[in-house]
């Protein structure tokens, strides 16, 4: 990390804030672009929940992106930023009938609906539209994605998708749906998954779906495979590449001949950002020393939420001499950023990096505690750019309004 260019920044902006590489985000995309290369047909659709500033978006669909949509407002965005239509799928086990009508009048790629009423719903809007809305099941895998358990959504007990047996039903019965073409599969087993053999198991599982439909005369078109490839948060962690999940894939699907859908998220945008904050105090108590950031749970949760690990480091020279809980003000004893971290010497002042944060980061933020949400700041080289200011407390508060009677 360029130390003085960032603390310029900081210097500028204030902390915290978010800075994203745009190079990073690049190579990122491309590596999977270029690692889908090798299929027949592919469409890689960014997450869009991992990070949803207009710039980042801009940016990957510049370079052909897809969006992986999971609201309204988020299909507003993915348009907004120059993602096609036929670019944008959509998941969710709770789209209204508003969020289902925008998807249907866009003509976006595929919903993928995850209960056999939403695709009755989706059938009455496409019938009323005078459209035919273009659908995949998500099906429930019932795979252990061996990640955090508030991250892995493929098991039968998740909320997540269609069973195995119902969406055979369904697929085998897809006529009765006039409104609707019933062409696409999705299979989402988790997120933060560092081992390939998850994502192998669903793989195959849907491949015998393939089968099995295909046998009754029933051919699908495509294959949405989700997303959930982790990225390395600690130094002695390794993520898989791209190019080795592809060919995980490859092995299982060999003959297939229709499409591929990607939904990745952290893998393009999470080592791309950071969250950059200055220590306000240094604490020592008989136990411990503490640093304490002006960025807190609010900006970040992961951490508090899922027992994240982050790596965090110190912008300055120096030896890592000190142990540190790196914690943020926020009135929670789970407001912590890493446990007995070894850094130099932190003074007041000093910037600190709390490294990958570029996915679920500020799309997870809130106000907690009166924080108005951090800035985000875009760096290419040596320049740079504010690509969210900073929330006012007047912007913060701007929603509210007295009850006549108090
Ligand atoms: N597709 C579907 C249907 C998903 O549910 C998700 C993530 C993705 C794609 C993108 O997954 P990724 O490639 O980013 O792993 N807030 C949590 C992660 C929640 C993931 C939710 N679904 C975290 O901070 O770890």
């Amino acid at each position: 990390m360029n130390i003085a260019l960032i603390s310029k920044i900081a210097a500028e902006v204030g902390t915290p804030f978010y800075l994203y590489s745009e190079q990073r985000l690049r190579q990122n995309f491309q590596a999977f672009a270029d690692a889908v290369k090798t299929l027949n047909k592919a469409t890689v659709c960014f997450a869009v929940k991992s990070n949803f500033n207009p710039t980042i978006l801009k940016i990957l669909a510049g370079m052909g992106a897809g969006a992986d949509i999971v609201s309204g407002a988020e299909l507003e965005l993915a348009l907004q930023a120059g993602v096609s239509a036929n670019k944008i799928v959509f998941s969710g086990v709770g789209k209204t009938r508003t969020e289902l009508t925008a998807a249907i009048q866009a003509g976006i790629k595929q919903i993928n609906a995850e209960s056999e009423s939403e695709i009755r719903l989706i059938n009455d809007i496409a019938l009323e539209l005078g459209k035919t809305a273009a659908v995949g099941i998500r099906v429930n895998p019932d795979v252990d994605a061996r990640t955090h358990e508030k991250i892995t959504t493929g098991k039968k007990e998740n909320k997540f998708g269609i069973d195995w047996n119902d969406a055979y039903r369904l697929f085998l019965s897809a006529e009765q749906f006039k409104g609707v073409s019933l062409h696409g599969i999705e299979v989402h087993v988790g997120s933060q998954i560092l081992d390939l053999e998850p994502f192998r198991e669903a793989f195959v599982k849907t491949k015998k779906m393939l089968t099995a439909l295909k046998d009754k005369g029933v051919l699908l078109q495509t294959v949405d495979v989700g997303g959930g490839l982790g990225v390395a948060y600690k130094a002695d962690e390794s993520a898989p590449s791209p190019a080795d999940y592809i060919a995980v894939l490859q092995d299982v699907f060999g003959d297939f001949d229709g499409e591929f859908v990607f939904e990745p998220g952290r893998c393009l945008s999470g080592d791309a950002g950071a969250l950059i904050a200055s220590v306000v105090r240094v604490k020592q108590t008989d136990e411990k020393s503490f640093a304490v950031l002006d960025a807190g749970m609010n900006d970040l949760v992961r951490p508090a939420m899922y027992d994240a690990y982050h790596t965090i480091s110190a912008l300055k020279d120096g030896k890592a001499s000190r142990t540190y809980d790196v914690v943020g003000p926020i009135c929670e004893s789970a407001d912590i950023f890493g446990k007995d971290r070894v850094l130099p010497e932190l003074d007041e002042g000093d910037l600190v990096a709390i490294e990958t944060a570029g996915a679920y980061g500020a799309t997870m933020a809130s106000n907690y505690n009166g924080r108005p949400l951090a800035a985000e700041v875009l760096l290419d080289g040596n320049r740079y750019a504010v690509i969210r200011r900073r929330q006012t407390v007047a912007e913060m508060m701007g929603l509210c309004q007295p009850a006549p009677w108090v």
